[in-house]
Protein backbone atom coordinates (compact mmCIF):
# COMPACT_ATOMS: atom_id res chain seq x y z
CA UNK A 1 0.00 0.00 0.00
CA UNK A 2 0.85 3.46 -1.14
CA UNK A 3 0.59 6.69 1.02
CA UNK A 4 0.72 10.04 -0.03
CA UNK A 5 0.26 13.03 2.17
CA UNK A 6 0.78 16.00 -0.54
CA UNK A 7 3.13 17.17 -2.99
CA UNK A 8 6.45 17.00 -2.04
CA UNK A 9 7.02 20.22 -0.19
CA UNK A 10 9.03 22.67 -2.62
CA UNK A 11 10.70 25.43 -1.07
CA UNK A 12 7.60 27.34 0.58
CA UNK A 13 5.42 25.34 2.61
CA UNK A 14 8.00 24.26 4.69
CA UNK A 15 5.81 22.88 7.43
CA UNK A 16 4.81 20.18 5.53
CA UNK A 17 8.13 17.91 6.55
CA UNK A 18 9.33 20.66 9.22
CA UNK A 19 10.86 18.94 12.11
CA UNK A 20 8.91 21.51 15.16
CA UNK A 21 11.40 21.22 18.59
CA UNK A 22 8.86 22.19 21.50
CA UNK A 23 10.40 24.40 24.02
CA UNK A 24 8.99 24.17 27.29
CA UNK A 25 10.57 27.52 28.28
CA UNK A 26 10.15 27.95 32.36
CA UNK A 27 12.17 24.59 31.87
CA UNK A 28 14.67 25.05 29.36
CA UNK A 29 17.55 26.98 30.52
CA UNK A 30 17.71 29.99 32.92
CA UNK A 31 19.65 33.18 31.47
CA UNK A 32 18.96 35.28 34.57
CA UNK A 33 19.49 32.76 37.32
CA UNK A 34 15.61 32.89 39.47
CA UNK A 35 15.63 29.11 38.64
CA UNK A 36 12.89 29.60 36.22
CA UNK A 37 13.53 28.67 32.17
CA UNK A 38 13.59 32.25 30.50
CA UNK A 39 14.22 34.17 27.11
CA UNK A 40 17.18 35.40 28.09
CA UNK A 41 18.10 31.29 28.58
CA UNK A 42 16.59 30.44 25.03
CA UNK A 43 18.29 33.05 23.23
CA UNK A 44 21.80 31.78 24.60
CA UNK A 45 20.92 27.88 23.35
CA UNK A 46 20.08 28.83 19.83
CA UNK A 47 23.00 27.51 18.42
CA UNK A 48 22.10 24.09 20.19
CA UNK A 49 19.05 24.10 18.61
CA UNK A 50 20.58 25.23 15.07
CA UNK A 51 22.73 22.16 15.45
CA UNK A 52 20.75 19.24 16.74
CA UNK A 53 19.02 20.16 13.64
CA UNK A 54 15.66 21.02 13.92
CA UNK A 55 13.51 23.24 11.91
CA UNK A 56 11.48 25.47 14.08
CA UNK A 57 10.17 25.31 17.49
CA UNK A 58 7.32 26.14 19.33
CA UNK A 59 7.41 27.63 22.92
CA UNK A 60 4.90 26.99 24.89
CA UNK A 61 2.94 30.30 26.20
CA UNK A 62 5.16 33.30 27.31
CA UNK A 63 2.69 35.46 27.96
CA UNK A 64 2.04 37.69 31.12
CA UNK A 65 0.35 34.90 33.17
CA UNK A 66 0.07 34.32 37.14
CA UNK A 67 1.06 30.79 36.48
CA UNK A 68 -1.97 28.67 37.69
CA UNK A 69 -1.62 26.23 34.97
CA UNK A 70 2.22 26.96 33.50
CA UNK A 71 0.82 29.80 31.69
CA UNK A 72 -2.06 28.45 30.26
CA UNK A 73 -3.24 31.19 32.71
CA UNK A 74 -2.66 34.11 29.96
CA UNK A 75 -3.32 37.77 31.79
CA UNK A 76 -1.90 39.80 28.66
CA UNK A 77 -1.61 38.00 25.19
CA UNK A 78 0.42 40.80 24.26
CA UNK A 79 3.24 40.95 26.97
CA UNK A 80 5.70 38.30 27.89
CA UNK A 81 5.44 37.38 31.74
CA UNK A 82 8.22 39.15 33.53
CA UNK A 83 9.61 36.36 34.90
CA UNK A 84 10.34 35.12 31.30
CA UNK A 85 11.51 38.44 29.49
CA UNK A 86 10.69 41.29 28.16
CA UNK A 87 9.36 42.17 24.77
CA UNK A 88 12.53 43.83 23.51
CA UNK A 89 14.03 40.22 24.48
CA UNK A 90 11.20 38.65 22.66
CA UNK A 91 11.54 40.55 19.60
CA UNK A 92 15.72 39.61 19.22
CA UNK A 93 14.78 36.09 19.55
CA UNK A 94 12.50 35.97 16.85
CA UNK A 95 14.85 37.76 14.90
CA UNK A 96 17.91 35.78 16.41
CA UNK A 97 16.32 32.30 15.48
CA UNK A 98 15.49 33.42 11.89
CA UNK A 99 19.56 34.05 11.39
CA UNK A 100 19.74 30.86 12.73
CA UNK A 101 17.54 29.42 10.10
CA UNK A 102 14.86 28.41 12.71
CA UNK A 103 11.29 29.29 12.65
CA UNK A 104 9.64 30.39 15.67
CA UNK A 105 5.88 28.96 16.51
CA UNK A 106 3.84 30.50 19.65
CA UNK A 107 1.06 29.08 21.81
CA UNK A 108 -2.15 30.56 21.59
CA UNK A 109 -5.09 29.79 24.25
CA UNK A 110 -7.99 31.54 22.86
CA UNK A 111 -10.59 29.05 24.64
CA UNK A 112 -9.82 31.01 28.15
CA UNK A 113 -8.34 33.27 29.95
CA UNK A 114 -6.31 33.79 33.65
CA UNK A 115 -9.01 34.58 36.15
CA UNK A 116 -6.70 38.05 36.53
CA UNK A 117 -7.13 39.16 32.66
CA UNK A 118 -8.42 42.63 32.17
CA UNK A 119 -11.94 40.92 30.90
CA UNK A 120 -12.75 38.87 33.75
CA UNK A 121 -12.44 41.43 36.49
CA UNK A 122 -14.47 43.71 34.77
CA UNK A 123 -16.94 41.02 34.37
CA UNK A 124 -16.56 40.57 38.07
CA UNK A 125 -16.86 43.95 38.48
CA UNK A 126 -19.80 44.80 37.15
CA UNK A 127 -21.79 42.33 38.04
CA UNK A 128 -25.17 39.90 36.30
CA UNK A 129 -26.25 41.07 33.15
CA UNK A 130 -23.43 43.51 32.19
CA UNK A 131 -22.03 43.69 28.99
CA UNK A 132 -18.87 42.82 30.53
CA UNK A 133 -19.83 39.66 31.16
CA UNK A 134 -21.24 38.35 28.20
CA UNK A 135 -17.71 37.84 26.80
CA UNK A 136 -17.61 35.02 29.05
CA UNK A 137 -20.56 32.19 30.05
CA UNK A 138 -21.85 33.41 33.35
CA UNK A 139 -25.31 31.63 34.62
CA UNK A 140 -27.24 31.14 37.43
CA UNK A 141 -27.23 28.37 39.36
CA UNK A 142 -29.41 25.47 39.53
CA UNK A 143 -31.25 24.46 42.66
CA UNK A 144 -33.19 26.70 45.77
CA UNK A 145 -30.48 29.69 45.93
CA UNK A 146 -28.91 29.02 42.76
CA UNK A 147 -26.77 26.44 45.14
CA UNK A 148 -25.84 24.18 42.34
CA UNK A 149 -23.53 24.61 39.43
CA UNK A 150 -25.92 25.95 35.93
CA UNK A 151 -24.91 22.22 34.65
CA UNK A 152 -22.67 19.18 35.37
CA UNK A 153 -20.07 19.29 33.25
CA UNK A 154 -16.77 18.22 34.38
CA UNK A 155 -13.65 20.29 34.54
CA UNK A 156 -9.76 18.55 32.59
CA UNK A 157 -7.94 18.83 35.83
CA UNK A 158 -10.93 17.48 38.02
CA UNK A 159 -14.66 18.87 39.83
CA UNK A 160 -17.40 20.63 38.48
CA UNK A 161 -16.57 23.15 35.66
CA UNK A 162 -18.25 25.50 37.26
CA UNK A 163 -16.96 27.96 40.11
CA UNK A 164 -19.33 30.23 41.85
CA UNK A 165 -18.90 34.46 41.88
CA UNK A 166 -19.42 36.77 44.76
CA UNK A 167 -20.71 39.62 43.98
CA UNK A 168 -19.78 43.13 45.63
CA UNK A 169 -21.61 42.86 48.23
CA UNK A 170 -20.48 39.98 49.63
CA UNK A 171 -23.32 37.80 48.71
CA UNK A 172 -23.18 34.71 46.54
CA UNK A 173 -23.47 35.41 43.10
CA UNK A 174 -23.58 33.76 39.55
CA UNK A 175 -21.16 30.54 38.54
CA UNK A 176 -18.52 30.84 35.51
CA UNK A 177 -17.51 27.93 33.41
CA UNK A 178 -14.21 26.83 33.26
CA UNK A 179 -13.44 23.55 31.35
CA UNK A 180 -10.01 23.38 32.89
CA UNK A 181 -8.94 24.90 36.25
CA UNK A 182 -11.15 27.76 37.89
CA UNK A 183 -8.37 30.29 37.42
CA UNK A 184 -9.25 30.08 33.69
CA UNK A 185 -12.81 31.41 32.82
CA UNK A 186 -13.94 29.99 29.46
CA UNK A 187 -14.12 32.78 26.89
CA UNK A 188 -17.76 32.93 24.81
CA UNK A 189 -17.11 32.61 21.04
CA UNK A 190 -20.01 33.40 20.17
CA UNK A 191 -19.06 37.63 21.03
CA UNK A 192 -18.02 39.61 18.08
CA UNK A 193 -15.30 41.09 20.59
CA UNK A 194 -14.05 38.12 21.71
CA UNK A 195 -13.54 36.93 17.90
CA UNK A 196 -12.03 40.66 17.32
CA UNK A 197 -9.39 40.35 19.81
CA UNK A 198 -8.16 37.20 19.15
CA UNK A 199 -7.64 38.29 15.06
CA UNK A 200 -6.15 41.37 16.56
CA UNK A 201 -3.51 39.12 18.65
CA UNK A 202 -2.44 37.18 16.01
CA UNK A 203 -1.74 39.99 14.04
CA UNK A 204 -0.22 41.65 16.82
CA UNK A 205 2.61 39.04 17.02
CA UNK A 206 2.80 38.53 12.84
CA UNK A 207 3.90 41.83 12.38
CA UNK A 208 6.75 40.91 14.83
CA UNK A 209 7.73 38.00 12.48
CA UNK A 210 6.32 34.90 14.30
CA UNK A 211 5.91 31.90 11.94
CA UNK A 212 2.36 30.73 13.40
CA UNK A 213 0.44 29.78 16.17
CA UNK A 214 -0.16 26.56 17.99
CA UNK A 215 -3.53 26.07 19.21
CA UNK A 216 -4.47 25.55 22.44
CA UNK A 217 -7.66 23.46 22.84
CA UNK A 218 -8.68 24.43 19.56
CA UNK A 219 -11.69 22.11 19.30
CA UNK A 220 -13.20 23.98 22.53
CA UNK A 221 -14.06 27.27 21.61
CA UNK A 222 -17.83 26.61 20.58
CA UNK A 223 -20.04 25.31 22.58
CA UNK A 224 -24.07 24.41 22.86
CA UNK A 225 -26.04 27.78 23.55
CA UNK A 226 -28.02 25.81 25.74
CA UNK A 227 -25.25 24.50 27.73
CA UNK A 228 -26.93 20.82 28.42
CA UNK A 229 -26.01 17.85 30.19
CA UNK A 230 -24.40 15.11 28.19
CA UNK A 231 -23.66 11.32 29.49
CA UNK A 232 -19.81 10.82 29.18
CA UNK A 233 -17.46 9.00 30.72
CA UNK A 234 -15.09 11.54 32.89
CA UNK A 235 -11.94 10.64 31.40
CA UNK A 236 -12.96 10.72 28.31
CA UNK A 237 -15.09 13.95 27.86
CA UNK A 238 -12.90 15.88 26.17
CA UNK A 239 -12.02 13.49 23.94
CA UNK A 240 -15.21 12.69 22.29
CA UNK A 241 -16.70 13.69 19.55
CA UNK A 242 -20.01 13.03 18.78
CA UNK A 243 -20.05 14.15 14.52
CA UNK A 244 -20.27 17.74 15.73
CA UNK A 245 -23.30 16.86 18.68
CA UNK A 246 -21.06 16.96 21.51
CA UNK A 247 -21.75 19.85 23.80
CA UNK A 248 -18.37 21.69 24.23
CA UNK A 249 -16.14 19.71 21.79
CA UNK A 250 -15.53 19.17 18.49
CA UNK A 251 -18.52 21.66 17.19
CA UNK A 252 -19.18 22.66 13.64
CA UNK A 253 -18.83 26.41 14.81
CA UNK A 254 -15.37 25.99 15.74
CA UNK A 255 -14.47 26.10 11.18
CA UNK A 256 -15.80 29.44 11.03
CA UNK A 257 -13.03 30.61 13.29
CA UNK A 258 -10.48 29.00 11.74
CA UNK A 259 -11.11 29.95 8.36
CA UNK A 260 -11.25 33.93 9.67
CA UNK A 261 -7.46 33.11 11.22
CA UNK A 262 -6.18 31.25 7.80
CA UNK A 263 -7.69 34.60 6.12
CA UNK A 264 -5.24 36.69 8.47
CA UNK A 265 -2.35 34.08 7.89
CA UNK A 266 -2.18 34.31 4.51
CA UNK A 267 -2.12 38.00 4.05
CA UNK A 268 1.22 37.77 5.55
CA UNK A 269 4.10 36.91 3.90
CA UNK A 270 6.54 33.61 3.97
CA UNK A 271 4.05 30.72 4.75
CA UNK A 272 2.35 31.58 8.39
CA UNK A 273 0.73 28.56 10.14
CA UNK A 274 -1.06 26.67 12.40
CA UNK A 275 -0.77 23.74 14.40
CA UNK A 276 -3.98 22.89 16.38
CA UNK A 277 -4.26 20.81 19.34
CA UNK A 278 -7.92 19.33 18.77
CA UNK A 279 -8.19 16.37 20.51
CA UNK A 280 -10.53 14.80 18.38
CA UNK A 281 -10.81 11.11 17.99
CA UNK A 282 -12.51 10.61 14.48
CA UNK A 283 -9.62 10.61 11.87
CA UNK A 284 -12.05 12.44 9.37
CA UNK A 285 -13.04 14.66 12.24
CA UNK A 286 -10.03 15.64 12.77
CA UNK A 287 -9.28 16.17 9.22
CA UNK A 288 -11.94 18.56 9.10
CA UNK A 289 -9.81 21.16 10.80
CA UNK A 290 -7.06 20.66 8.02
CA UNK A 291 -9.18 21.31 4.94
CA UNK A 292 -7.33 24.27 2.31
CA UNK A 293 -8.68 27.15 3.65
CA UNK A 294 -8.89 26.06 7.42
CA UNK A 295 -5.75 24.69 9.45
CA UNK A 296 -2.33 23.90 8.23
CA UNK A 297 -1.79 20.69 10.70
CA UNK A 298 -2.83 18.81 14.15
CA UNK A 299 -1.05 16.91 16.32
CA UNK A 300 -1.78 13.10 15.86
CA UNK A 301 -2.62 11.88 19.06
CA UNK A 302 -3.59 8.81 17.83
CA UNK A 303 0.03 8.09 17.13
CA UNK A 304 1.04 9.53 20.71
CA UNK A 305 -1.55 7.38 22.55
CA UNK A 306 -0.28 4.35 20.80
CA UNK A 307 1.38 1.39 22.52
CA UNK A 308 4.37 -0.19 21.43
CA UNK A 309 3.32 -3.16 18.81
CA UNK A 310 3.96 -3.13 15.35
CA UNK A 311 -0.18 -3.77 14.80
CA UNK A 312 -1.05 -0.56 16.86
CA UNK A 313 1.70 2.02 15.68
CA UNK A 314 0.61 0.49 12.08
CA UNK A 315 -2.99 1.47 12.81
CA UNK A 316 -2.13 4.95 13.62
CA UNK A 317 -0.20 5.90 10.86
CA UNK A 318 -2.74 4.57 8.35
CA UNK A 319 -5.61 6.09 9.94
CA UNK A 320 -3.70 9.24 9.48
CA UNK A 321 -2.64 8.87 5.95
CA UNK A 322 -6.22 7.53 5.44
CA UNK A 323 -7.81 10.93 6.56
CA UNK A 324 -5.57 13.33 5.27
CA UNK A 325 -4.30 12.17 2.20
CA UNK A 326 -7.88 12.79 0.78
CA UNK A 327 -7.66 16.68 1.78
CA UNK A 328 -3.67 16.94 0.66
CA UNK A 329 -2.94 17.98 4.69
CA UNK A 330 0.79 16.35 6.09
CA UNK A 331 0.56 14.30 8.92
CA UNK A 332 1.88 15.50 12.32
CA UNK A 333 3.59 12.88 14.26
CA UNK A 334 4.73 13.28 17.81
CA UNK A 335 5.69 10.81 20.58
CA UNK A 336 5.69 12.96 24.00
CA UNK A 337 4.47 16.54 25.05
CA UNK A 338 4.32 18.82 28.19
CA UNK A 339 1.18 17.01 28.99
CA UNK A 340 1.77 13.54 28.69
CA UNK A 341 4.17 11.32 30.61
CA UNK A 342 7.48 10.63 28.81
CA UNK A 343 7.44 8.61 26.03
CA UNK A 344 10.83 6.71 27.95
CA UNK A 345 8.59 5.93 30.60
CA UNK A 346 5.49 4.85 28.70
CA UNK A 347 7.40 2.55 26.36
CA UNK A 348 9.27 1.18 28.79
CA UNK A 349 6.26 -0.30 31.13
CA UNK A 350 5.93 -4.09 29.96
CA UNK A 351 2.84 -5.21 29.40
CA UNK A 352 2.54 -2.11 27.79
CA UNK A 353 0.81 0.21 29.97
CA UNK A 354 -0.60 3.04 28.12
CA UNK A 355 -2.07 5.74 29.74
CA UNK A 356 -1.33 9.58 29.43
CA UNK A 357 -0.85 10.82 32.91
CA UNK A 358 1.21 9.45 35.58
CA UNK A 359 -1.79 8.47 37.65
CA UNK A 360 -3.21 6.42 35.43
CA UNK A 361 0.69 4.44 34.97
CA UNK A 362 2.57 4.82 37.81
CA UNK A 363 1.31 1.46 39.85
CA UNK A 364 3.34 -0.51 37.10
CA UNK A 365 6.61 -0.84 37.69
CA UNK A 366 9.03 0.96 34.74
CA UNK A 367 12.40 -1.02 32.68
CA UNK A 368 14.20 2.96 31.82
CA UNK A 369 16.76 0.91 30.14
CA UNK A 370 13.80 -1.05 27.76
CA UNK A 371 11.76 2.29 27.46
CA UNK A 372 14.93 4.31 26.33
CA UNK A 373 16.03 1.33 23.92
CA UNK A 374 12.26 1.84 22.48
CA UNK A 375 12.34 5.37 22.34
CA UNK A 376 15.37 5.10 19.95
CA UNK A 377 13.60 3.40 17.68
CA UNK A 378 10.80 5.40 17.92
CA UNK A 379 12.85 8.23 17.00
CA UNK A 380 13.79 6.31 14.38
CA UNK A 381 10.74 5.47 12.97
CA UNK A 382 9.09 9.28 13.78
CA UNK A 383 11.65 10.65 11.87
CA UNK A 384 11.64 8.66 9.29
CA UNK A 385 8.13 8.90 8.52
CA UNK A 386 6.78 11.63 5.53
CA UNK A 387 5.10 14.42 7.18
CA UNK A 388 6.27 16.72 9.88
CA UNK A 389 7.55 15.84 13.23
CA UNK A 390 7.49 17.46 16.94
CA UNK A 391 10.48 16.92 19.36
CA UNK A 392 9.47 17.70 22.73
CA UNK A 393 12.88 19.27 24.90
CA UNK A 394 14.53 16.43 26.63
CA UNK A 395 13.61 13.90 24.25
CA UNK A 396 16.40 14.04 22.28
CA UNK A 397 18.22 13.44 25.79
CA UNK A 398 16.22 10.23 26.74
CA UNK A 399 15.03 12.14 29.61
CA UNK A 400 12.74 9.65 31.85
CA UNK A 401 9.26 11.23 33.59
CA UNK A 402 10.30 11.81 37.31
CA UNK A 403 7.76 10.38 39.10
CA UNK A 404 9.03 10.74 42.45
CA UNK A 405 8.28 14.27 42.68
CA UNK A 406 7.89 15.87 46.33
CA UNK A 407 4.56 16.77 46.36
CA UNK A 408 5.28 20.29 47.97
CA UNK A 409 7.09 21.02 44.80
CA UNK A 410 3.89 19.92 42.43
CA UNK A 411 2.59 23.04 40.57
CA UNK A 412 -0.02 21.38 37.98
CA UNK A 413 -3.58 21.78 39.00
CA UNK A 414 -4.17 18.40 38.39
CA UNK A 415 -2.40 17.43 41.77
CA UNK A 416 -4.81 19.31 43.68
CA UNK A 417 -7.89 19.37 41.71
CA UNK A 418 -7.47 15.07 41.63
CA UNK A 419 -7.60 15.47 45.57
CA UNK A 420 -3.50 14.36 45.47
CA UNK A 421 -4.99 10.94 43.53
CA UNK A 422 -2.94 12.37 40.07
CA UNK A 423 0.34 13.77 40.58
CA UNK A 424 -0.29 15.60 37.25
CA UNK A 425 2.20 16.57 34.36
CA UNK A 426 5.16 18.43 36.84
CA UNK A 427 7.45 14.89 36.01
CA UNK A 428 7.83 15.68 32.35
CA UNK A 429 8.44 19.68 33.08
CA UNK A 430 11.78 19.50 35.18
CA UNK A 431 13.98 21.47 34.06
CA UNK A 432 16.65 20.02 31.22
CA UNK A 433 19.88 18.92 32.21
CA UNK A 434 22.60 20.91 30.27
CA UNK A 435 26.17 20.25 31.94
CA UNK A 436 28.10 19.36 35.12
CA UNK A 437 28.07 16.57 37.43
CA UNK A 438 25.07 17.59 39.91
CA UNK A 439 22.19 19.68 40.14
CA UNK A 440 21.05 22.19 38.25
CA UNK A 441 23.25 20.69 35.33
CA UNK A 442 23.76 24.03 33.83
CA UNK A 443 20.53 24.76 34.08
CA UNK A 444 21.42 28.03 35.59
CA UNK A 445 20.49 29.28 39.03
CA UNK A 446 21.09 27.47 42.18
CA UNK A 447 17.51 25.79 42.61
CA UNK A 448 15.29 24.83 39.26
CA UNK A 449 12.03 25.79 40.05
CA UNK A 450 11.20 21.51 40.04
CA UNK A 451 14.60 19.24 41.36
CA UNK A 452 16.32 17.42 38.92
CA UNK A 453 17.02 13.43 39.18
CA UNK A 454 20.90 13.20 40.48
CA UNK A 455 20.78 10.26 37.58
CA UNK A 456 20.45 12.58 34.94
CA UNK A 457 24.83 13.42 35.27
CA UNK A 458 24.60 10.68 32.48
CA UNK A 459 22.28 12.78 30.36
CA UNK A 460 23.18 16.21 30.03
CA UNK A 461 23.79 17.88 26.92
CA UNK A 462 27.65 18.09 27.48
CA UNK A 463 27.77 14.04 28.56
CA UNK A 464 25.66 12.72 25.75
CA UNK A 465 27.70 15.52 23.61
CA UNK A 466 31.04 13.45 23.72
CA UNK A 467 29.50 9.96 23.17
CA UNK A 468 28.88 8.36 19.87
CA UNK A 469 26.54 5.88 20.67
CA UNK A 470 24.15 8.61 22.60
CA UNK A 471 20.71 9.74 21.99
CA UNK A 472 21.42 12.66 21.60
CA UNK A 473 24.09 12.01 18.55
CA UNK A 474 21.54 9.63 17.69
CA UNK A 475 18.67 12.94 16.83
CA UNK A 476 21.19 14.72 15.64
CA UNK A 477 22.61 12.06 12.91
CA UNK A 478 18.67 11.48 12.29
CA UNK A 479 18.13 15.16 11.42
CA UNK A 480 20.87 15.62 9.17
CA UNK A 481 19.94 12.53 7.51
CA UNK A 482 16.68 14.09 7.26
CA UNK A 483 17.59 17.37 5.53
CA UNK A 484 20.10 15.44 3.52
CA UNK A 485 18.72 12.56 2.16
CA UNK A 486 16.85 12.95 -1.33
CA UNK A 487 14.92 9.61 -0.72
CA UNK A 488 13.50 11.36 2.70
CA UNK A 489 12.22 14.31 1.13
CA UNK A 490 8.99 13.53 -0.91
CA UNK A 491 5.44 13.10 1.12
CA UNK A 492 5.16 9.39 -0.12
CA UNK A 493 5.92 5.69 1.90
CA UNK A 494 5.45 2.56 0.54
CA UNK A 495 4.78 -0.58 3.47
CA UNK A 496 6.82 -3.25 2.86
CA UNK A 497 6.25 -6.89 3.89
CA UNK A 498 7.45 -7.83 7.05
CA UNK A 499 6.75 -10.35 9.66
CA UNK A 500 4.51 -9.94 12.62
CA UNK A 501 5.68 -7.50 15.11
CA UNK A 502 8.37 -6.01 12.31
CA UNK A 503 7.02 -2.94 10.55
CA UNK A 504 9.27 -2.25 7.14
CA UNK A 505 8.40 0.63 4.69
CA UNK A 506 10.09 2.55 2.11
CA UNK A 507 10.50 6.43 1.17
CA UNK A 508 11.70 7.25 -2.14
CA UNK A 509 15.47 6.47 -3.93
CA UNK A 510 15.62 2.97 -2.24
CA UNK A 511 15.14 4.17 1.21
CA UNK A 512 13.56 1.79 3.76
CA UNK A 513 13.17 2.19 7.57
CA UNK A 514 12.32 -0.76 9.52
CA UNK A 515 11.34 -1.80 13.25
CA UNK A 516 11.17 -4.73 15.25
CA UNK A 517 8.87 -4.30 18.16
CA UNK A 518 9.13 -8.28 18.47
CA UNK A 519 12.08 -10.09 20.65
CA UNK A 520 13.64 -11.91 17.97
CA UNK A 521 16.33 -10.16 15.67
CA UNK A 522 15.07 -9.64 12.13
CA UNK A 523 16.90 -10.43 9.17
CA UNK A 524 17.90 -7.32 6.41
CA UNK A 525 17.74 -7.43 2.77
CA UNK A 526 21.18 -8.53 1.61
CA UNK A 527 23.74 -5.73 0.94
CA UNK A 528 21.62 -3.28 2.40
CA UNK A 529 23.73 -0.13 3.38
CA UNK A 530 22.84 1.02 6.54
CA UNK A 531 22.43 4.79 7.06
CA UNK A 532 21.52 4.63 10.60
CA UNK A 533 20.03 2.51 13.03
CA UNK A 534 19.24 3.00 16.86
CA UNK A 535 21.15 0.05 17.96
CA UNK A 536 23.99 -2.45 16.37
CA UNK A 537 23.15 -4.33 13.44
CA UNK A 538 25.14 -7.55 13.67
CA UNK A 539 25.40 -10.23 11.15
CA UNK A 540 23.32 -8.80 9.49
CA UNK A 541 19.94 -8.51 11.68
CA UNK A 542 18.07 -5.67 13.52
CA UNK A 543 17.65 -6.97 17.31
CA UNK A 544 14.30 -6.32 18.79
CA UNK A 545 13.59 -3.05 19.83
CA UNK A 546 15.73 -1.49 17.43
CA UNK A 547 14.96 0.18 14.17
CA UNK A 548 17.15 0.91 11.03
CA UNK A 549 17.42 3.20 7.68
CA UNK A 550 18.66 1.34 5.00
CA UNK A 551 19.70 2.19 1.81
CA UNK A 552 18.52 -0.61 -1.06
CA UNK A 553 21.54 -1.67 -3.53
C1 LIG B 1 -3.78 22.27 26.62
C2 LIG B 1 -2.36 22.45 27.09
C3 LIG B 1 -2.30 22.14 28.55
C4 LIG B 1 -3.21 23.10 29.27
C5 LIG B 1 -4.63 23.06 28.71
C6 LIG B 1 -5.43 24.22 29.17
O1 LIG B 1 -4.20 20.96 26.69
O2 LIG B 1 -1.49 21.67 26.32
O3 LIG B 1 -1.00 22.22 29.05
O4 LIG B 1 -3.26 22.77 30.63
O5 LIG B 1 -4.63 23.12 27.31
O6 LIG B 1 -5.01 25.40 28.55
Amino acid sequence: MTHSTASPATGGEWWRNAAVYQIYIRSFADGNGDGVGDVAGLRARLPYLRDLGVDAVWINPWYESPMADGGYDVADFRRIDPVLGTGEEGAAFVAEAHEHGLRVILDIVPNHVSDRHAWFRAALASGPGSPERERFLFRDGRGPGGDEPPNGWRAAFGGPAWTRTTDPDGTPGQWYLHLFAPEQPDLNWDHPQVRAEFESILRFWFDQGVDGFRIDVAHGLVKHPDLPDFAVHEHDQHLTADGGEHPHADRDGVHDIYRAWRAIADEYEGDRVFAAEAWVSDPARLARYLRPDELHTAFNFHYLEAPWRAKAMRAAIDDSFAALGPIGAPATWVLSNHDVVRHVSRFGRPGHAQGKSLGMVRDTPVDLELGTRRARAAALLTLGLPGSAYLYQGEELGLWEVEDLPPEVLQDPTWERSGHTDPGRDGCRVPLPWSGQEPPFGFGGARPWLPQPAAWRDLTVEHEDARPDSMLNLYRAALRIRRTEPGLAGAEMAWVDAPEGVLAFERGDGVRCVVNFADEPHPLPEGAEVLLSSAPVEGGRLPGDAAVWLRLR
